[in-house]
Formats: structure tokens, sequence, C-alpha cells
């Protein structure tokens, strides 16, 4: 289906029909900047998508030059709002980057928020010249991995009962980008 066909539907959706429904993620992820819709919107989705999320605050982190990068991708609403749909955050130290986290709401999965949102951080990585991204993820969680396999990640470790709530090891996965 092209952009023009998305379009029509859109403005041909009967009356009755629930807002959500006409609801369209836009997949071109933005850099998150240093805006409370930027910071509350990933904070929102931090808070539906994890046991201990990132506060609005320390997400500002990624939005510091040389400390770290966020990207988002936001919802096309009928009422002109766009709420923030999927984000990932990445910290950079010297020629590293290590995924802080991935979150797509639920109601936007499977439609390539996710990747989109790995591409960007990765995209940035090799024009920062980073040597390697790396990042942690719960050894069952089935999704991100296949979608970090996806986009050139190997496990290279595990840390022993990583997490907690529940209790769970981590997967260390990098991709090398030198
Ligand atoms: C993991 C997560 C970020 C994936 O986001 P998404 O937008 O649904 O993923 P995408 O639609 O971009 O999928 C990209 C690829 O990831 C993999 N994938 C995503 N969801 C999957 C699922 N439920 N089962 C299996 N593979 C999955 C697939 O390889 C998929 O490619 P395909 O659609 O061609 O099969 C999302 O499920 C999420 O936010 N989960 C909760 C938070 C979380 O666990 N974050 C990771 C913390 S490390």
């Amino acid at each position: 289906m092209n952009e023009n066909e998305n379009e029509n539907r859109e403005l041909t959706a009967p009356e009755s029909e629930e807002p959500e429904k006409v609801r369209k993620p836009r997949p071109h992820p933005v850099q998150m900047r240093n805006i409370p819709s930027h910071l509350e919107g990933c904070a929102a989705l931090e808070k539906l998508c994890f046991h201990e999320p990132w506060s609005a605050k320390s997400l500002e982190l990624l939005c510091n030059d040389g400390i770290g990068v966020g990207y988002l991708c936001t919802v096309r609403t009928p009422d002109g709002t766009e709420p923030v749909a999927a984000y990932g955050g990445m910290l950079i130290t010297v020629d590293e980057g290590q995924i802080t986290n991935i979150a797509v709401h639920p109601d936007y999965r499977r439609q390539g928020l996710g990747d989109a949102v790995v591409k960007a951080l990765l995209r940035h990585a090799k024009s920062a010249r980073l040597a390697s991204v790396s990042l942690e993820v719960r050894a069952s969680n089935a999704p991100a991995i296949a979608l970090y396999k996806a986009n050139g990640f190997r496990e290279v470790g595990r840390r022993k009962g990583f997490y907690t709530k529940p209790a769970e090891d981590a997967l260390i996965m990098e991709v090398r980008l030198k």
C-alpha cells in the first residue's frame, strides 16, 4: 500500500470509528530533544514497558552531545497531537555506544518502529565513528533478541542474575562497526 492509499483510508474513515483506529505511526525516527513532549513522551513509554523506568529527568542525559543520543517515532492523531510511539536511547563513551533501552508502545508493535529506531541509533553510531555498539537484554526477551540479531548484533556474553523483578540473566550483545 502506498502513502496516498493510506491517506485516503484515513480521510474516508467512518465518523463512528474510534480515533485510536485512525492513528498512524510515523516510521521515520527523529532525534530526541530536551523538550517536554519528547522527554515526557519517552518517560511514559518507559513506565509502560519496564519495571524500572527511566524518568524524564534521566532521559535528559540522552540529549547531551557527547553523553548520549535518543531517537523516537511519533503517531499522527486526528486532533493534531503527536504522542511518542517508540523510542530508543544510547549512551556514548569514547568510541563505544551502549543502547540503554528500546521501547515501542504495545498498540504499535510489529509495524517496524523498533527496527527503525535501532537502525537510526546504528546510523548515528556510524556517523560518530564509534567502534562498537553493545546492549544488555533479558535472556527470555525473544522479540528484542530477534530484533537485535536482525540488525547485526551477536551474543558476546552473559551477566548472571543481572535483572530483578523477575530475576534473570542478561545477554550481552554487540555489533562491531570498524
Ligand atoms: C522488542 C520491541 C522493541 C520490538 O519492537 P517492534 O516495533 O514490535 O519490532 P518491529 O516491528 O520493528 O520488528 C522488527 C523485527 O524484530 C523481531 N520481532 C519483533 N517483535 C517480535 C515478536 N513478538 N516475536 C518475534 N520476533 C519479533 C522480528 O525479527 C521483526 O522482524 P519481522 O517483523 O520482519 O519478523 C517491542 O516488542 C517492545 O517494546 N518490547 C517491550 C520493551 C522491550 O523489551 N525492549 C527491549 C529491551 S532490551
